[in-house]
């Protein structure tokens, strides 16, 4: 992450120029995913409205806004829940179309959402690879490769999660921190680079809330991409690159967190705008 802190430049661009004119190599590089004047109605309400947003390769993209600001369905078009009624959608520059989760997780995209839909009697290792077993065998005799799973399993949770769990655990005895991370491990098994989160941490703990976290940066390092959603605004500014604020479905600033504080986010999520007349809008 790279910001200028030249007082000359304190001046708010619009996101839009922001986005597109931050300093750093990372900003020049190919966006990762980009939406493009995406609007998204449903009947007459306008739930994201022309918006245009890059998310740079191995980021930690974090999307903040007021209940009912349009996070949820801008989240819901990146992951192919919803086709955009405008605008268009860019992979690695690639124009992209997804008429469901299923081509976006075709194109590396995996989103974890906010209820997890883990299946509470089965161990953590099933959950993990539900829909996308390793198999062994041919024809009509494949079936579920178990010790595969198991090490994949093993794997993911100890490499990429950082963490050692006893992988044949029920998930119902897990708390919630660590059932996130199954629903993240999940994720994972389809070999994403990028992984879309609805609120993670909004259920949690304060522990638990550093947990996921952590994983969520050491993946970011790995440079996997990381898109979240989140009402924590404090675990925000402490691990996203960059903060995008909607507001009424408009995005009305892109900031690093070291431009920003707690106070102007907050006024910019529920007013759309700062008082102090800086930003263009
Ligand atoms: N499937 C839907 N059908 C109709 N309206 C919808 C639908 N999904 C969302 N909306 C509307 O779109 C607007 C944005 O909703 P969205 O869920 O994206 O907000 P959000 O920022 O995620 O809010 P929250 O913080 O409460 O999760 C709201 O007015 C909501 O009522
Ligand atoms: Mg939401």
């Amino acid at each position: 992450m790279s910001v200028e802190d030249d007082p000359a430049t304190t001046e708010r661009e619009t996101a839009e120029e922001e986005a597109a004119g931050d300093a750093g190599a990372a900003a020049s590089a190919t966006p990762k995913l980009r939406a493009e004047n995406v609007t998204k109605q449903f009947g007459r309400i306008v739930a994201v409205d022309d918006v245009t947003l890059d998310v740079r390769p191995g980021e930690i993209f974090a999307l903040v806004g007021d209940n009912g600001a349009g996070k949820s369905t801008l989240m819901n078009v990146l992951s192919g829940v919803h086709a955009p009624t405008e605008g268009q959608l860019y992979k690695d520059g690639e124009p992209v179309q997804f008429s469901n989760p299923s081509d976006a997780r075709a194109k590396g995209i995996e989103t974890v959402y906010q209820d997890l839909a883990l299946m509470d009697d089965l161990d953590i290792a099933t959950n993990i690879f539900m829909g996308s077993f390793p198999k062994r065998g041919v024809g009509p005799l494949r079936v579920i490769d178990w010790n595969a799973t198991y090490e994949r399993s093993r794997a993911i949770m100890r490499e990429q999660l950082g963490r050692e769990m006893d992988i044949q655990t029920e998930v119902e005895f897990l708390s919630g921190g660590q059932r996130q991370l199954v629903a993240i491990g999940r994720a994972l098994a389809f070999d994403p680079d990028v992984i879309i989160l609805d609120e993670p941490t909004s259920a949690l703990s304060v522990d638990a809330t550093r947990l996921v976290q952590n994983t969520l940066d050491r993946l970011a390092e790995e440079g996997i991409t990381i898109v979240i959603v989140s009402h924590n605004i404090e675990s925000v500014l402490e691990h996203a690159d960059r903060i995008g604020v909607l507001y009424q479905g408009s995005l009305v600033d892109i900031m690093a967190p070291s431009e920003t504080d707690l106070e102007e986010l907050n006024e910019l999520m529920t007013t759309g705008t700062l008082e102090t007349g800086l930003l263009d809008d």
